[in-house]
């Protein structure tokens, strides 16, 4: 039997429909917590197969989602392409600039297969004990990557990268295209090792003025959706262009990616209107409304759910779960959903 996320991906609109949500695996988990506490830091723990599986599984053990997503992080293919990263304290990534011809030139798209296999080990246990939950792996767009990769770190504006984008894109320009080769690498290994589902996560791309847009978030999607339909045409791929507005039908339509993500400031009544009627759209509850619960947040779930009815439409969030989420409101929601 065809599992329920994977029926929507193929562009089956079912009711009620199937759920997820992003940052599901995480701090506001007191069973994460107490795992994480003796990793020795975060990326040991997206490196170690045996604890990333079981934090991915965490979740879908006490909720019962309808997706689990790798339990990773999204500048880990810059870490495989050889770029130093670490986590600082209560930060997230911090990694040695890339600005120049010279830093570029150290990077090594050999190096990610190697590098990535823990990851892919960490896939594999998961696809073992998974059950009916669609195994989602994942990975960072170009263009989000690329911002961490000139920036260094998190930013407001990311002003280093998007000036290198303005001043020289060819230098720009080469780093995405090895971004995307990693990526594939990095995705096509996370198929094959038992991921059902792909998704690309694209944090800042609605940073961008329409055509940078195009030129940084679209066209290297688009190749990687077509690559990855050349020799993976089962697995689906779920596009995330975080802030994208008017510009998510383009995205749709020019990458042609089975799902997109919507953020929480997306109409999905427009959203349903400028996306092509196959395509999946996921989302779009606000991440605060789980934090305050009750009557608020279940209602405003309903209204996504029903304005989607009809769709082929994933129930998640418009953002990542925050850490101050009680597990509590996330089990009402789950239940809210399937008793829709
Ligand atoms: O449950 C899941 O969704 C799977 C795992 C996952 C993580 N990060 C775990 C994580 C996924 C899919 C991501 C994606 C990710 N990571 C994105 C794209 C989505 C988004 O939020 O926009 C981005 C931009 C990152 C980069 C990143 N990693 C930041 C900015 C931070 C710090 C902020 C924060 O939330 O802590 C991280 C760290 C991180 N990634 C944690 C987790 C569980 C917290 C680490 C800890 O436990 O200390």
């Amino acid at each position: 039997m065809t599992k329920r996320m994977l029926k929507v991906l193929a562009g089956e609109a079912i009711w009620p429909p199937p759920a997820w949500l992003m940052r599901q695996a995480g701090r506001y988990l007191p069973e994460y917590r107490a795992l994480r506490a003796d990793a020795g830091g975060f990326l040991s723990l997206c490196l170690n197969p045996k604890l990333a599986a079981e934090i991915t599984l965490q979740p879908i053990r006490r909720f019962g989602m309808d997706g689990a997503i790798l339990f990773s992080d999204l500048p880990i293919v810059s870490y495989a392409l050889g770029q130093d990263l670490h986590y600082a304290e209560g930060e997230g990534p911090v990694l040695t600039p890339i600005r120049t011809a010279a830093d570029l030139a150290a990077l090594r798209v050999e190096r990610v297969a190697e590098a990535v296999a823990p990851v892919l080990e960490t896939v594999q246990r998961v696809a073992a004990g998974v059950g009916d939950a669609t195994l989602i792996g994942f990975t960072g767009g170009a263009f989000t990557v690329a911002c961490y990769m000139v920036e260094g770190r998190g930013s407001r504006e990311f002003a280093a990268a998007r000036g290198m984008a303005y001043r020289d894109p060819a230098l720009f320009g080469a780093l995405i295209d090895l971004i995307v080769e990693g990526n594939l690498v990095y995705l096509r290994g996370q198929a094959d090792a038992g991921a059902e589902a792909l998704m690309l996560f694209d944090s800042w791309a609605g940073m961008l003025p329409p055509d940078e847009f195009r030129q940084w978030v679209i066209a290297p999607t688009a190749r990687i959706a077509a690559a990855l339909r050349e020799t993976h045409p089962h697995i689906p791929l779920i596009g995330f262009p975080r802030l994208a507005g008017m510009l998510l039908g383009e995205y749709a339509a020019a990458t042609g990616v089975q799902a997109v993500a919507m953020d929480t400031s997306m109409d999905p009544a427009a959203a349903a209107r400028l996306v092509p009627a196959t395509t999946a759209l996921q989302g779009n509850l606000d991440p605060l409304a789980v934090v305050a619960g009750g009557e608020a947040m279940e209602t405003a779930a309903r209204k996504i759910c029903e304005t989607l009815r009809g769709r082929p439409h994933i129930f998640n969030l418009g953002h990542g779960i925050v850490p101050q989420t009680p597990p509590e409101h996330v089990g009402a929601l789950l239940t809210a959903i399937r008793s829709l």
